[in-house]
């Protein structure tokens, strides 16, 4: 699974201008109305909408009540697959995602729910105070983060906005050796350890596997 870009140093790793690809997201947000979720270009909007009802059952059943009673910030809300059901299992989410046609369809996903906020900003420089949310929720955004500059500082903000109680659950693409692996110019995989690192002070406290269209993805619970 895991590969390599064909030319590797073309791509800066430290650069906060690098392409987090906005413009990428924003076309992707355009996709065939009707689909439940749009994932990343390796994926047809068939496989999308097919995958869709079963990768969110699952989701939900292996993140149980970690959320239960709790303020939640989602990143990376795409065009909303999970906001619906995260607003249901929170007492309130904030949901945030780079692109405007992907929230435009989120909103529509969420309509008539009144404990969800739908913004728009970035991972890296979230609009919200220190100590907001005792919960985060990302489903395949950080594997888009592919400078490490990004990642990085993602991660930080994750943790300022994140209070000293709250519980954080990433998911996506792990690395299955402990080297970072650059699956093409916007995909990563990253060795579980590297995430542990950026997160600490907080811990991994439980680990969950998931398989969907042929992928294998990880959540990751961080208290
Ligand atoms: C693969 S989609 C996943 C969407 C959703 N989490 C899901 O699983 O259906 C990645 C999403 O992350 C958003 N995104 C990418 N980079 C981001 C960033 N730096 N800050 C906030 N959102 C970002 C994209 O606009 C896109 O909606």
């Amino acid at each position: 699974m895991a590969g390599n870009i064909e030319n590797p140093e073309s791509i800066d790793m430290t650069s906060p201008s690098h392409a987090s690809g906005k413009q990428l997201w924003e076309n992707r947000g355009l996709l065939v109305p009707g689909v439940r979720a749009v994932m990343g270009q390796r994926f047809t909007p068939e496989e999308c909408e097919l995958a869709a009802p079963q990768l969110t059952r699952n989701v939900f059943e292996r993140l149980g009540t970690a959320f239960h009673n709790k303020h939640v910030l989602e990143i990376g809300t795409g065009i909303g697959r999970f906001t619906p059901g995260l607003a249901e299992r929170t007492t309130s989410l904030i949901g945030i995602d780079l692109s405007k046609n992907m929230l435009d369809r989120a909103k529509t996903a969420v309509t008539g729910r009144e404990n969800v906020r739908l913004l728009q900003g970035n991972a890296t420089r979230l609009p919200l105070k220190d100590n907001t949310v005792n919960g985060i929720f990302e489903f395949a955004v950080l594997v888009h983060l592919v400078s490490e500059y990004e990642f990085q500082q993602a991660i930080s903000e994750a943790k300022r906005v994140l209070k000293p109680d709250g519980t954080m659950v990433l998911c996506g693409q792990l690395s299955q050796d402990n080297k970072t692996h650059m699956i093409n110019p916007q995909f990563i995989h990253r060795p579980i350890a590297v995430y542990e690192q950026a997160l600490h002070p907080l811990s991994l406290v439980n680990k969950r596997a998931l398989e969907s269209l042929g992928e294998k993805f990880t959540m990751l619970f961080f208290q």
